[in-house]
């Protein structure tokens, strides 16, 4: 018996078989952060074995919002780099770790500030959104920022007939179905997510008759015109825990179905890709959870000129 660990394990199949290592590495973890009066936070495409002893797991926004509103001293941050670096953003008195410092996300680097700037001047009067999966400097030449969750609901809060909308083209395209303002967007895209094709949907739908198909707003067009829902990665949860519906095709990182099998016993989730895996969300294990905390390293540090502009982007999309 696996757990469900089989959906979180592709190139890592070492898992399997190992139960009592994991535990023996998770109480170690566990018994740290309450020494070191840490708190651990999981987002929802980490490890089975790191979700199973997070704190509190999420999505971006949750994540954002348990990080502003937490005690402890230290956040240790289980996710990619943007997203430990939104908690370091918004709590500077707090110590916050990214276990593995390789934890990046592709997205993000396919755009600069200058690149943002040089935008921003071909339309003096768009407001700029900066997706969260976008550089702290990135965040800081921006007005506001999004997540899945709340893109567009933050694109209508602003003023004017068109905003500026980086670095994901494919949430872009998905905001401008539901808003009247002109989107104006940028290249960027995520790779796992670009790999769902509405054929995959169309052959698993014939093979799982009556499965839902659930995407991600990081989907392009073409698939999430064949979605029956379409939200972030927790709001695809609370989806599948209410549904009626037995079969699931899940398009987004397999990680978040390590939650949605263990709640739903009786139904059935089919990822939507084999490709579907983000290897960047896969790069934290346990032993990094350990090394970072016993050595106090991988520590989120952003320059007070970044930190303090990159804050009020964050801090006005929380406001909403
Ligand atoms: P969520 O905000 O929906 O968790 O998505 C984050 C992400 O990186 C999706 O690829
Ligand atoms: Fe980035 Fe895509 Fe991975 Fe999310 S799933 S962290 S957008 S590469």
């Amino acid at each position: 018996m696996d757990n469900g660990r089989y959906f979180n394990d592709i190139g890592d199949k070492q898992n399997i078989g190992k139960d009592e290592d994991i535990k023996l590495k998770q109480e170690k973890i566990k018994d740290l952060l309450k020494k070191k009066n840490a708190i651990l936070l999981a987002h929802n495409y980490q490890r089975d074995e790191i979700q199973e002893i997070a704190d509190f797991q999420g999505d971006s926004l949750e994540l954002s919002v348990k990080a502003n509103k937490t005690d402890a001293e230290i956040i240790v941050f289980c996710g990619v780099k943007f997203m430990a670096e939104s908690a370091a953003i918004m709590n500077p008195d707090k110590t916050v770790i990214l276990p593995n410092e390789n934890a990046g996300c592709p997205m993000v680097d396919m755009i600069t500030a200058k690149e943002i700037l040089n935008l921003k001047a071909g339309y003096p009067d768009a407001p700029v959104v900066a997706y969260v999966n976008t550089s702290a400097e990135c965040k800081a030449v921006s007005d506001i920022c999004c997540t899945s969750a709340n893109a567009v609901k933050v694109v209508d809060s602003l003023r004017g007939e068109r905003v500026i909308m980086v670095p994901d083209k494919n949430l872009g395209s998905y905001v401008q179905r539901y808003t009247r303002k002109e989107v104006i967007s940028w290249p960027g895209y995520c790779p796992p997510h670009k790999r769902t094709k509405p054929e995959d949907i169309k052959a698993l739908k014939e093979k799982y008759p009556g499965a839902l198909f659930v995407a991600h707003p990081e989907s392009t067009p073409e698939t999430i015109d064949v979605a029956d829902h379409v939200s972030s990665t927790s709001g695809m949860y609370k989806f599948v825990m209410e549904s009626a519906a037995k079969y699931f095709i899940i398009g987004t990182e397999r990680g978040i179905m390590y939650k949605m099998k263990k709640e739903n016993p009786n139904k059935v989730f089919i990822s939507s890709n084999k490709g579907l895996v983000c290897p960047n969300m896969k790069k934290t294990h346990l032993e990094d959870i350990i090394n970072s905390l016993e050595n106090m390293k991988n520590i989120i540090k952003i320059p007070e000129e970044i930190r303090i502009p990159a804050r009020k982007s964050i801090e006005n999309m929380l406001s909403l």
